[in-house]
């Protein structure tokens, strides 16, 4: 067993979080400390993005939702925005095989209509080719914006009310979750952040109400299957205490 398999194994003794979301943050200043164009910091980071999809799968996670591009990315410089779609265009037809191999099922979140064609279709085909796969879920969040999520949602709701479909007493927390576009989703039980920031920068908003946070000084390119383990054990050493005391947790057992 190489280092890495001996950490993993580590996670999987203990209680295995059902839902990771990364901030993969980092690429351009990664690029940009080593004089290199920050479109390097973004290639080198889709070698992450492989290595810790692959690591969540033998962990055995059951959905993994990584922030890919949001929804204010699209105000960076065009020729970023036009680098990292033709990247998300070559991570979708390369990694088909991948994800079809391993049983992953491929989702992806976010205002996609907005993404342009040659990213939308190799996109759109995968997801509907991997939809019966029954290992784990691997969200993409592209153009992918929280608020712009319950905006969304909130027109959906209030458009059936409207209508008289649901009636003011039907919106619970359940309707509005289902209204979101993660509504086949578990809740996410940690995010973790590379690079050092310490902000959500408009990410999972309410999906993220009792998550655990950690954040990784490290940059996304460097951001490894080992920085992901670790990542896990660390999450595995928290209280979750969701309101209760710790004296009540541990009457109950947990
Ligand atoms: C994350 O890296 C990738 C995207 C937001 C698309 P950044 O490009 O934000 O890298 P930094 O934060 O500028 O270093
Ligand atoms: C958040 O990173 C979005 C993604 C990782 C895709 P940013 O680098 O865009 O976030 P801010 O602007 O620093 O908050
Ligand atoms: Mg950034």
């Amino acid at each position: 067993m190489n280092a890495i398999e001996e950490l993993e194994s580590q996670v999987k003794a203990r209680e295995v979080p059902k839902h990771v979301g990364i901030i993969m943050d980092g690429n351009g200043r990664w690029a940009e400390s080593r004089g290199l164009p920050r479109l390097e910091g973004h290639r080198e980071g889709s070698t992450s993005v492989r290595e810790v999809t692959r690591s969540a799968r033998r962990i055995g996670l059951k959905a993994l939702t990584l922030y890919a591009f949001s929804s204010q990315n699209w105000s960076r410089p065009p020729d970023e925005v036009a680098g990292l779609m033709e990247l998300l265009r070559e991570y979708l037809l390369k990694e088909r095989e991948e994800i079809m191999d391993n049983g992953i099922k491929l989702n992806a979140i976010g205002e996609l209509d907005k993404l342009p064609k040659y990213v939308k279709e190799p996109l759109d085909a995968l997801r509907t080719e991997s939809a019966k796969n029954q290992g784990l879920v691997l969200t993409l969040a592209l153009s992918y914006g929280g608020r712009e999520e319950l905006v969304s949602g909130v027109r959906a709701l209030a458009a059936k009310v409207a209508s008289g479909a649901l009636s003011l007493d039907d919106i619970t927390e359940e309707t509005v979750a289902g209204a979101l576009w993660t509504h086949d989703l578990p809740p996410v039980d940690l995010v973790i952040r590379s690079s050092g920031e310490q902000r959500l920068s408009n990410f999972l908003l309410w999906q993220t109400a009792y998550s655990e946070f950690l954040f990784s000084p490290i940059a996304w390119p460097d951001f490894r299957a080992r920085e992901f383990a670790e990542a896990l054990l660390h999450f595995q050493t928290r209280e979750r205490r969701f309101g209760l005391t710790g004296a009540q947790l541990r009457r109950a057992g947990t």
